[in-house]
């Protein structure tokens, strides 16, 4: 065994990690960031209205980043040979106007991959959230029209892939797209501005630009909870078994896979990888962590659990046997790549999600770096 991650899994698939922008950014970025994140919270709790009934939090104080290097990024640099942006690629991060796209964030992080060897994916093109509001306006306080949208996605994957087709092996085309009301596309009533004024074709359309825009890149379809609620799963075997019936460049499925210490069961996780497997698609993981929180916790925004011996080794032994199920759905030639959504616990978008303020523990290094049983086990 060595004791870089990916190392012991590149017989059978790339080991990545989202990164964050903030772990590349230099202590000035970082404290105007920090300033900016103050000022938000503050408006924040001014326009806060509770509702009756809603049990009382703290609101969580957002605290300065230390200086220097944070230990995410040598971590990221050493125990990966993948990465994706947590944020800096998304529309919102990018499109600022129909001519107006800033790159900064994006490059940044293609820079980190080149130095030191690793592949880097594509989150995400076309998503309901963390897109601007202008794309979906008309400029005289109007929807835009069909055409205007059409043109404007258009133009952005376009100009994406023209940036980067030949650095990025996997992109996110569309993420998100499943209801998790009735399990067919996510509509204008369920937030899609996408759905809204493209009509469903949005996803088509979406996955055949993309292939113009990055035509050597394989295309992913992403979304949460497909290993968890089996309706889900198969809402989107019915979406992607369509697609390819119209010939729709689709070629692999994106398990979010942000699960917790007891569900969903290894057994439904690989009937997941199988049954997508069965179309004849690839399936990557996309975006994994263990939360230490059960689904049924959601209610419950206190900070009340201790990541004690016992949680850390339970943790420890269910990503080994995921790991292991991965194993075995890589030698079937299913899953290509396995992305963990952060590198450090400290910097888990789970500490405020779904519950703002509580804390979680999720990932394989502790908040100072150090490894996690979890790490051990996989790396032992
Ligand atoms: C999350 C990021 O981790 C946070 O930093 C950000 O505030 C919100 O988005 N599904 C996705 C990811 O597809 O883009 C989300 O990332 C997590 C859920």
């Amino acid at each position: 065994m060595s004791k870089f991650l990916y190392e012991n899994y590149k017989d059978y698939f790339r080991v990545g990690a989202a990164v964050s922008g903030i772990i590349l950014m230099n202590d000035a970025e970082r404290e105007e960031l920090f300033q900016n994140m103050k000022r938000r919270m503050e408006e924040f709790k001014k326009n806060f209205k509770p509702q009756p009934g809603m049990p009382e939090f703290k609101f969580p104080e957002p605290e300065p980043f230390p200086k220097g290097d944070m230990p995410d990024k040598k971590l990221a640099a050493q125990h990966f040979n993948l990465v994706v942006a947590e944020n800096e690629c998304k529309m919102g991060s990018i499109y600022h106007g129909p001519d107006n796209f800033d790159f900064s964030g994006a490059d940044r992080l293609l820079k980190f991959a080149r130095e030191n060897n690793q592949a880097m994916r594509w989150h995400t093109l076309v998503w309901h959230n963390q897109s601007p509001r202008w794309i979906f306006e008309d400029g005289n306080g109007g929807k835009a029209s069909k055409e205007l949208l059409e043109e404007r996605l258009k133009n952005y994957i376009m100009t994406v892939g023209q940036r980067y087709k030949d650095d990025i092996c996997s992109v996110d085309v569309v993420n998100e797209c499943i209801s998790d009301k009735n399990f067919i596309l996510r509509d204008g009533a369920d937030r899609s501005q996408w759905f809204d004024i493209m009509g469903p074709d949005y996803v088509d359309k979406a996955f055949f630009w993309a292939k113009e825009a990055f035509p050597n890149s394989s295309l992913v379809i992403n979304d949460y909870n497909l290993e968890m609620i089996e309706d889900k799963r198969q809402g989107m075997y019915n979406l992607v078994k369509g697609m390819k019936e119209r010939g729709v460049p689709v070629d692999t499925v994106g398990l979010q896979m942000h699960i917790n210490i007891k569900n969903p069961p290894i057994s439904e996780i690989e009937q997941t990888i199988e049954l997508y497997g069965s179309l004849g698609l690839n399936v990557i993981v996309t975006e994994m962590e263990v939360s230490a929180y059960l689904d049924k916790d959601f209610e419950h925004p206190d900070p009340r659990r201790e990541y004690d011996q016992a949680f850390l080794d339970e943790q420890a032994e269910r990503y080994y046997q995921i790991f292991e199920c991965f194993k075995k759905e890589a030698k079937a030639g299913i899953l290509k790549d396995v992305v963990l959504w952060g590198v450090t616990d400290g910097m888990s978008w789970k500490n405020n999600f779904p519950a703002p303020g509580r804390g979680d523990a999720p990932l394989l290094f502790d908040k100072d770096g150090n490894p996690k049983p979890a790490f051990d086990r996989l790396t032992k």
